[in-house]
């Protein structure tokens, strides 16, 4: 009997000690992306599991946000940004990157409530999660502000941008090409010419 104690006590200190640290490395950068490779992409494509839903970001799902932030540029998944630069970005809308946007209060409602509950800090997804990491607490106007997503396109050339099918670093869709769904693995871009 006392043997079975000291073991029990055995296992638990070492459950205790190692498990956290363990969790400290698994947490690098280099792992996850590995990760996200095997898990995700190559994987045939038309797997809908639990597990996806993790690793991507949820496609865009309500149709008065589409429609509406989706007229003039691509409608960014709400796990893009933390729902603090959601809310900021809904409380400028008479001045929008300089465009004035007119949204009856109804849909605004509606669009708020879908950010704010499907933002970057709710999201288990691969991405979202570097990006609150990279954000350390700050509520951008921008995707192409955060810190991630900057470091990520630091190597392309200022010429591509320039390119009519791009035009910005802020049009993701036009080199991720299964950006609407959420989908921006590596080996999905293409630039276009
Ligand atoms: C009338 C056109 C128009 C509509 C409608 C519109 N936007 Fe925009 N949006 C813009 C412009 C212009 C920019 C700046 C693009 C640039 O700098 O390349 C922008 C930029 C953004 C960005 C920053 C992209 C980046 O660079 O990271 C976000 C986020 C954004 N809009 C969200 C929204 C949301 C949310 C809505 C709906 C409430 C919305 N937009 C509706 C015109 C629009
Ligand atoms: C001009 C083309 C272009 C545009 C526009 C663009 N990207 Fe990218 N993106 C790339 C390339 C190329 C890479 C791969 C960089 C590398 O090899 O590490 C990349 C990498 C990424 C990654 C990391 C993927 C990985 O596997 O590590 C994310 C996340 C991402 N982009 C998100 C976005 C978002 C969100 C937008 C829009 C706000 C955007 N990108 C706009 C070209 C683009």
């Amino acid at each position: 009997m006392r043997n079975l104690i000291q073991c029990t006590v055995l296992v638990m200190v070492f459950l205790l000690i190692f498990v956290p640290l363990y969790g400290c490395y698994a947490d690098d950068d280099h792992h996850k992306k590995n990760h996200g490779y095997q898990e995700g992409f190559h994987k045939d494509g038309d797997h809908n599991d639990d597990h996806d839903h993790e690793t991507y970001l949820k496609a865009v799902t309500n149709q008065t946000y589409k429609e509406t932030c989706g007229a003039c540029h691509f409608a960014y998944q709400p796990g893009l940004l933390p729902s603090g630069s959601w809310i900021r970005i809904l409380n400028s809308l008479e001045d929008h990157f300089g465009e004035a946007l007119d949204i009856d209060a109804e849909s605004k409602k509606t669009i708020s409530k879908y950010l704010t509950d499907n933002a970057a800090e709710h999201s288990g997804a691969e991405r979202a999660v570097k990006i609150m990491k990279s954000l350390r607490g700050q509520t951008p106007s921008r995707i192409t502000e955060i810190p991630y997503i900057r470091h990520k396109h630091r190597d392309i050339p200022p010429e591509v941008f320039s390119r009519k099918a791009v035009g910005s670093l802020s049009n993701c869709s036009a080199c991720h090409r299964t950006a609407d769904q959420g989908i921006y693995e590596d080996d999905n871009v293409v630039i276009p010419k």
